[in-house]
């Protein structure tokens, strides 16, 4: 009957690595049962409750971040970067949308990676693949390569001190929304600029009136402190189970490791043991859905993990990539409908748009970024389904990895500014661009929903 934490194990896994160092692993594994938790049950919970708002509507999901933290680049002025635009993306969308925005930050524990083939070669040298620094190291050299069960308690320590950093800055002043607004006013290049200084002078003339009317960040929590969620892909399940912690108050379990995990695209076969793991814990779960889940699987998948159907719970990643959401979004919407199910419909449009440039570097054209959540929005419109969140691999530095955006970043740029250990992510001016772009089909919804209203 009862879900262990363990269970996975018996289950057939992918993506995972082979310690060859049994003392090891286990030494790791037993540290880190005993270290607290990163989060809280009673955290998991209330984020389902803002999912629940999504997946009716009624609230919109920004999940955003690293492709993978590392700890070469760990900062604080990194995590603090990315968090500024991450909120100056949600002011603009919840502007757009006039509901409020969960966000939910691929922070503090987005350490480990799937990966397209297990070896890589180079002139002729061939080596395990880098799956992220809380398994193994990225120089191609045999040592680096080596998976170390010690990474995870580094990665750990990594996770604990960013999340301290994350509700320091939330509760602590920085989010002052009138802080947040006057970021947001440098952005005023390029050929859209026009747009966007219209809606920054809204977003202004609403803070002056609240000002006036005497709504300030002095007496009133919700104009200085955020709600800000921390997740991560669910991939590494040694890390995850010693993480795992029963809840006093209602005996449910959760995984410690973040607010809400997620499944890969590569990991989530309906007998795995990534969809083991996750069936059973109490957190918010995400799980991609690319061009080859089909309708079975997607039914079985959501009654593993959602059997209870429970708004908020299953959050439905769709990551196609641009052109391919007409052809596989409509059957799984149906697939949806038709077992009735509750789900938050987000679109994740950086997965299915990755290239290699011609000057050698994984890249994601910018433009493709954009007409894939285009496409979301346009499919959620035809078949009066509700368009609930976005994820994108995205930082507050001014990184050269995505070409195009407002501030053309072209192919030959990619090699000034290219951080990234894995996918390619939206710098900060890209990213502030795309909320733009989405608080304007959020706000082309709402007028629909008005009209078709009154
Ligand atoms: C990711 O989100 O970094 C990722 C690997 O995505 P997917 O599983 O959708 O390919
Ligand atoms: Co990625």
């Amino acid at each position: 009957m009862g879900w262990t934490k363990s269970d996975w194990r018996a289950k057939p896994r992918v993506q995972m690595p082979d310690y060859t160092d049994a003392a090891a692993l286990e030494a790791a594994e037993a540290k880190l049962r005993r270290y607290p938790p990163l989060v809280f049950a009673g955290e998991a919970r209330t984020l389902r409750f803002e999912l629940a708002a999504c997946a009716r509507g009624e609230a919109f999901l920004l999940q955003g971040g690293d492709c993978a933290e590392s700890f070469d680049q760990f900062s604080a002025d990194g995590i603090r970067d990315t968090f500024k635009v991450m909120l100056q993306m949600a002011m603009v969308l919840t502007f757009g949308a006039k509901v409020p925005v969960v966000k939910v930050g691929r922070m503090a524990g987005q350490f480990a990676k799937p990966r397209s083939a297990p070896t890589e070669t180079v002139d002729g040298v061939e080596l395990p693949s880098y799956r992220g620094d809380i398994i193994n190291d990225l120089p191609f050299t045999p040592e680096a390569r080596i998976p170390q069960p010690s990474k995870m308690l580094e990665a750990y320590t990594q996770a604990a001190a960013t999340l301290n950093l994350l509700r320091a800055f939330s509760k602590g002043g920085f989010a002052d929304v009138h802080q947040v607004h006057s970021w947001t006013l440098g952005f005023t290049e390029g050929p859209r600029a026009a747009q966007y200084r219209d809606m920054a002078s809204r977003i202004q003339d609403t803070l002056d009136f609240m000002t006036a009317a005497g709504l300030t960040a002095d007496n009133n929590a919700e104009l200085s402190t955020v709600d800000f969620y921390t997740s991560h892909e669910s991939l590494l399940l040694e890390y995850e189970e010693a993480l795992t912690r029963q809840d006093s108050l209602t005996g449910n379990w959760l995984a410690g490791s973040g607010h809400m995990i997620w499944i890969g695209d590569r990991t989530r076969q309906p007998d795995g043991a990534h969809v083991e793991f996750a069936s059973g814990v109490l957190n918010p779960i995400g799980l991609k859905c690319g061009p080859t889940t089909t309708a079975e699987d997607l039914k079985v998948l959501m009654s593993k993990l959602n059997p209870e159907n429970d708004a908020g719970r299953l959050t439905l990643i769709a990551r196609f990539g641009a052109g391919k959401v007409g052809e596989h979004l409509p059957r799984l919407i149906e697939t949806v409908k038709a077992e009735g199910a509750n789900v938050v419909w987000s679109c994740d449009p950086m997965h299915g748009n990755t290239i290699k440039s011609a000057t050698g570097y994984k890249t994601r054209p910018f433009h493709a970024v954009l007409q894939e959540v285009r496409e979301f929005f346009a499919t959620h419109r035809e078949m009066g389904t509700i368009p609930g969140g976005v994820h994108f691999e995205m930082t507050g530095a001014d990184v050269t990895e995505c070409t195009g955006g407002v501030r053309a970043v072209t192919e030959e740029d990619l090699s000034d500014r290219y951080h990234t250990a894995c996918d390619p992510r939206l710098n900060a001016s890209q990213s502030l661009e795309l909320a733009f772009l989405v608080a304007e089909e959020l706000q082309g919804l709402r007028e629909e929903r008005q009209r078709a209203a009154s």
